[in-house]
């Protein structure tokens, strides 16, 4: 395990489209949807960061700002705002474009913790954070 990484060799960009599938009666994207594209963008950061599983241990934060629009794109940005010994705090931007527009708007922003689980599923160390 490397003694200390940066936030952008974990940082992660993901897009989906909104699909039928994913909107309720308003034709707006479910938040339980958006919350699992947040989870997994967030997860992704934390494994990339431990190099180990990881497992979500809270969701501090979550804001809806504005509704994404059947058709749209979502875009989850998410890096390490800092860590402890085994958990890792990071923070989820959200925006959606609008493909016929281009116009894009931040919709989101999370905060989540995770904590790095070796192969007992115990939380074990993580590198620390450094800033470059
Ligand atoms: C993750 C888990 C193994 C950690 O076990 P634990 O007994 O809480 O472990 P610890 O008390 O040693 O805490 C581990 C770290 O998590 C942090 N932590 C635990 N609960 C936290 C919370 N609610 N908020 C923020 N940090 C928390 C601790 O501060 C500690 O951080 P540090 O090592 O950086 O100082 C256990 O909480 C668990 O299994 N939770 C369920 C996870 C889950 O099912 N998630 C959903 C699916 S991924």
């Amino acid at each position: 395990m490397k003694n200390s990484k940066s936030a952008q060799d974990s940082a992660v960009e993901m897009s989906e489209l909104v699909l039928p599938n994913d909107v309720n009666l308003l034709n707006n994207l479910k938040g339980g949807r958006l919350m699992h594209w947040i989870d997994i963008a967030a997860a992704i950061t934390a494994s990339r960061h431990s190099n180990h599983i990881v497992a979500t241990v809270a969701i501090d934060n979550l804001i809806f700002k504005h509704p994404v629009h059947l058709g749209e794109m979502v875009k989850l940005m998410a890096s390490l705002e800092s860590v402890g010994n085994t958990s890792m705090n990071i923070k989820v931007t959200v925006w959606a474009e609008n493909l016929q527009t281009g116009k894009v708007i931040q919709t989101n922003e999370a905060h989540l913790v995770f904590v790095a689980l070796d192969d007992d599923g115990k939380p074990t160390p993580v590198p620390r954070l450094r800033n470059d």
